[in-house]
């Protein structure tokens, strides 16, 4: 039998296996963990590379109408005054006066607590899937402490950017459980700040990218200037970006330095924007099954039009069930002409191409599929989870855990085991084998143990084949050759 471990206990058996195996480790480990940093071990840079150089194939090297970049991660700080992330680039917050914690304040829930018409006190929950449930016990215990009579009317939760200035001093904070601590909702900017040059006044401050995206702005002309490209095109990054983010969390989910894979695709201004968009979210689609994700765990949340930033078109999240709920993995947003005219405005440089097609100058529209490399290794690594019971090598049935990686991306793709250690001919054999196959792939030897039990390890990093060199290898030319299709979700296309 194979199933899914429960949801709630999934990330901390996902965390688990990772440091145990080597795939992530918190950052600064020694000195207590870094909040929102983590640190990517052998598996792990290993599975992180393979999702990078597949999505790099795929989006740009595959396809005609698609250029890379690789910008830097420090740029002019005009390029963020710009962009509109000087000014708008920040977070809601709200803090516990008593214990120093913060919260995002569109992440924290309230309501009042009503007993026939009259609010005896106010409840409070961070973000969870969980929340009304918790909530609703909250408000019955207020209830029962406070000795009254009547019908508590339903908790209706609110988030903390609701509140009124009358209610900030009513609300308990989650921390203490007690009200009086929490401060009213402030701004809170997310790009971390840096200075460059041997200055330390205001003219030195620089900023550490929110965003590959403007890299891809800024370059924009250098790359129409090189003739390569013509209308439609896109340039591609795949880079770090650095977000001051109030509460990192979910593990790499939402962490504070992770790295995106982003596409700036400019389209002629009379073009039919609504079908490419289609097109993209589609094309989204197909990688992300096309790496293993199971395409009935992927859903579309398109923003409603009064949501979406004045300069935006529509905006199509691709969503993923992680192991805490269904998530954004992916935006694909039309952002129309806002970038690249604010960056002709402040640089005074003009942004226009020429239409050879249509004989017309302007200056195009975007189309931005913008993807975290983190979330997206979070995203595979939920769905490649697995659970089952097997005999183990003395016939009693263990539990086993499995990832099921497809070949594509796995951080090892073959491991190669002698069947005896001790028998110079499989030994051989099988050390030539690995030689061989270690030119074009990361494989793995292994030659201590229980057979069996050197597969089980090879399961729980999700190594899609093991071959093991046994006394029919040597007499016939064959080995045992054990791939596992069974476990792959998706066939790769390579
Ligand atoms: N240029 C558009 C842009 O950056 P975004 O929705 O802020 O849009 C795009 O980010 C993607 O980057 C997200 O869908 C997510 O995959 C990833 N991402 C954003 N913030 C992140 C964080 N703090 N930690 C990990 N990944 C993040």
């Amino acid at each position: 039998m194979t199933a899914k471990a429960s949801s709630d206990g999934l990330m901390e058996e996902i965390v688990g296996l990772c440091k145990r195996r080597g795939f992530i480790f918190p950052s600064s480990e020694i000195y207590g963990g870094y909040n929102g940093f983590y640190d990517y071990g052998p598996l792990g840079v290993e599975l992180r590379n393979n999702i990078k150089q597949a999505w790099w194939r795929d989006m740009v090297q595959r396809r005609d109408d698609i250029e890379g970049l690789d910008s830097t991660i420090i740029m002019h700080p005009d390029i963020w005054k710009a962009s509109g992330h000087v000014d708008g680039f920040s977070d809601p917050m709200v803090d516990c006066r008593e214990s120093k914690l913060r919260y995002r304040a569109d992440q924290l829930f309230f309501a009042p607590v009503i007993v026939a018409g009259e609010t005896i006190g106010y409840v409070s929950v961070v973000e969870c899937p969980e929340q009304q449930e918790i909530a609703e016990k909250a408000a019955a215990d207020i209830k029962r402490k406070a000795a009254k009579q009547g019908t508590l009317e339903p908790i209706v939760l609110k988030d903390y950017t609701e509140s009124k200035p009358e209610e900030y001093d009513l609300v308990p904070s989650p921390a203490t459980g007690k009200p009086g601590s929490l401060t009213a909702p402030r701004e809170f900017k997310l790009m971390f700040e840096t200075k460059v040059g041997p200055l330390a006044d205001d003219s030195a401050v620089a900023y550490l990218r929110p965003e590959t995206a403007q890299g891809i702005f800024a370059n924009y002309k250098n790359i129409v200037d090189t003739g390569r490209v013509k209308i439609p095109f896109g340039i591609a990054q795949i880079g770090k970006a650095f977000r001051n983010e109030i509460t990192p969390r979910n593990f790499i989910f939402r962490s504070r330095e992770f790295e995106q894979m982003e596409i700036e695709y400019f389209i002629s201004p009379s073009a039919d924007w609504k079908a490419l968009h289609r097109e993209w979210i589609d094309t989204c689609i197909d990688w992300l099954v096309s790496i293993g994700l199971p395409r009935e765990d992927i859903s579309e949340d398109i923003h409603p039009e009064d949501k979406l930033a004045f300069y935006s078109r529509a905006t199509t999240d691709l969503m993923f069930q992680f192991p805490h709920g269904e998530q954004e993995l992916w935006g694909v947003a039309c952002r129309g002409d806002y970038d690249l005219m604010q960056h002709q405005e402040h640089s005074g440089k003009s942004m226009t191409i020429f239409d050879e097609a249509s004989k017309e100058k302007f200056v195009p529209h975007v189309i931005e599929p913008s993807l975290g490399v983190d979330r997206t290794l979070l995203a595979v690594l939920t769905a490649a989870y697995t659970q089952d019971e097997v005999p183990n090598d003395k016939g009693k049935v263990e539990q086993r855990t499995l990832l099921k990686f497809s070949p594509k991306i796995a951080p090892v793709k073959a491991a190669i085991f002698p069947l005896l250690k001790n028998k110079p001919e499989l030994v051989e054999r099988a050390q030539a084998l690995y030689k061989k196959l270690q030119r074009r792939w990361n494989v793995f030897y292994d030659a201590s143990g229980a057979i069996g039990r050197r597969y089980r390890r090879q399961d729980e990093i999700g190594t899609p084949f093991g071959i093991t060199i046994d006394f029919d290898t040597i007499e016939k030319g064959r080995h045992r050759h054990s791939a596992r299709p069974r476990h792959l979700r998706a066939t790769p296309r390579d």
